[in-house]
């Protein structure tokens, strides 16, 4: 296993529809309604979206450890995907992605980012907070599958 980044080559890339295989794997162990291949082509396609991720070498193998989706602007950045696949948390790719997310917005002149979150989330809840994000609103049933609302976070760039 490769799950210590300390020790592997890890860089941060465009998300290409060959990565499609391993983007469904991770969001089946992240999510609660995971992201379909249909979805991730029209962001890809999407000229407002950006769409990275951290390519790893594993084992001579190119292996996908998280990647991000968001859109830039109108006026803010609102974050639509951030995941990592599990053997890779806690190491701080979330919080790298976020940054690197918050430089796009600042050349982008943009510096107003928002995203929804799950109230059950804490392990996310607590990421975006540590980065300066802070509930500004919620949204009624927002998740269908459970019913819950959404959190509304909102970041402002310095
Ligand atoms: C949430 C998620 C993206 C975090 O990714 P990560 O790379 O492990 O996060 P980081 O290592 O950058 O964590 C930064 C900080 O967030 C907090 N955090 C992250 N995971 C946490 C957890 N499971 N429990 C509590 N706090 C957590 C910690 O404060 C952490 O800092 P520390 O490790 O120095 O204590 C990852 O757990 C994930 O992919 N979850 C499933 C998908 C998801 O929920 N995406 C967000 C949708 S809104």
């Amino acid at each position: 296993m490769c799950a210590e980044l300390r020790e592997i080559e890890a860089h941060i890339d465009l998300i290409y529809p060959a990565d499609l295989p391993q983007l469904l794997v991770i969001e089946k162990e992240s999510f609660l309604a995971p992201w379909t291949e249909g979805m991730f082509i029209g962001e890809i396609n999407n000229p407002r979206s950006q769409c990275l991720c951290v390519r790893v070498q594993c084992q001579g193998k190119n292996v996908i450890a998280a990647y991000i989706i968001f859109w830039l602007g109108p006026g803010e950045v609102h974050l639509h995907n951030l995941a990592v696949k599990k053997e890779f948390r806690r190491q701080h790719l979330a919080t790298n992605l976020l940054d690197i997310m918050e430089e796009i917005a600042k050349k982008a002149a943009i510096d107003a980012i928002t995203l929804e979150v799950r109230p059950s989330n804490t392990a996310a809840i607590e990421l975006y907070r540590k980065r300066g994000f802070v509930v500004k609103g919620r949204r009624p049933n927002y998740y269908p599958e459970t019913k819950e609302d959404a959190l509304i976070m909102w970041s402002y760039i310095k």
